[in-house]
């Protein structure tokens, strides 16, 4: 079973004010500088995030690592910091801002947020892949592991790719790395309620089943900055994939080789009372659903 971790009255040193969540840093028992982030009530914003975070783990992605945690009576994530001591998380719309007509401070429909655009950006041969990763050897720049990035939101169906959600580690040396990835809290039906997964689960109505209700899932990037409507999480990936083949391939082949055993094991290891039977089951119906549509689309 996965662990909650407790963390004392007293703990928060600062409050961290990006993003729509409640949530502080606090120092981990391990001494290690740690974001507590407060899953919105009546949502599954915490076992969402947990849940990626070990399907990260089995496809080998860099990600930010989440364990549950619960402060006072709020229930939470936990998450030690992807920024080393003294270097700086730069987010995608910082980056982005000096490119012509870029809407850095808008949060949503930012049509200049282009898989393209992204893709180049963190494809400078100055900027190296993620702190510590394996680096496959087919790889030769840090953008074929947002690729991956991308092949989690379709898998999962996040909707939340939006520019403060992907970022750059600058470190004080100068160096630059491509920031693990983080924040998949807007994933895996977890805002939906019981009831509405129950129905979608057990109709016969194929434009209400999880399969409609997977192809409907929305990326925050775009395929150009005239398109009215924002990509699919599956055309985004898609898109970078018809950008960089190779990594897209080897995402893919990483996808394929998974077990359904283990992921599986990760539901049985959420805790009991973290999260319903329906959603669970309403979640691996999109995990399986999601794999079947990337794994039958050729790259
Ligand atoms: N593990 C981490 N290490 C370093 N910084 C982090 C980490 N997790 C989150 N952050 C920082 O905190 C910010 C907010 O976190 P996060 O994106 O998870 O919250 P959120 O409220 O869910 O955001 P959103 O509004 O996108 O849903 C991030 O943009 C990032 O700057
Ligand atoms: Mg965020």
């Amino acid at each position: 079973m996965f662990e909650i971790i407790s963390i004392p009255d007293d703990a928060p040193v600062q409050f961290e004010q990006m993003g729509t969540k409640y949530k502080f840093w606090y120092t981990g028992s391990d001494g290690e500088r740690t974001l507590f982030k407060q899953g919105r009530p009546n949502t599954g914003e915490n076992w969402a995030e947990k849940v990626c975070c070990e399907l990260c783990s089995l496809l080998d992605l860099p990600h930010a690592h989440y364990e549950f945690a619960k402060w006072k009576e709020v229930n939470g994530v936990a998450t030690p910091t992807i920024v080393p001591n003294g270097a700086r998380l730069v987010h995608g719309n910082e980056l982005l801002a000096g490119v012509n007509k870029y809407e850095a401070g808008k949060q949503y429909k930012v049509r200049g947020h282009t898989v393209r655009l992204v893709l180049a950006v963190i494809g400078n041969p100055d900027f190296d892949p993620p702190i510590g990763c394996n680096v496959p050897g087919e790889f030769t720049s840090a953008s074929d592991f947002f690729v991956g990035y991308l092949m989690l939101d379709a898998w999962v169906s996040n909707q939340d790719r939006h520019h403060e959600n992907w970022g750059l580690v600058v470190s004080q040396d100068g160096g630059v790395t491509l920031a693990p990835t983080f924040d998949h809290a807007a994933s895996l039906g977890r805002n939906e309620s019981d009831e509405t997964r129950l129905d979608r689960l057990r109709t016969k109505d194929k434009g209400r089943s999880v399969e409609a209700y997977v192809e409907r899932a929305r990326s925050a990037l775009y395929k150009s900055s005239i398109s009215k409507k924002p990509l699919t999480t599956s055309d985004a990936f898609n898109e970078a994939a018809r950008l960089r083949t190779d990594a897209a391939s080897y995402w893919l082949s990483r996808l394929a080789g998974l077990s359904f055993d283990d992921i599986e094991a990760i539901f049985n290891n959420i805790p009991s009372g973290s999260m319903s039977d329906l959603a669970r089951e309403f979640a691996m119906k999109m995990l399986k659903i999601n794999l079947e549509r990337l794994l039958t689309r050729g790259v």
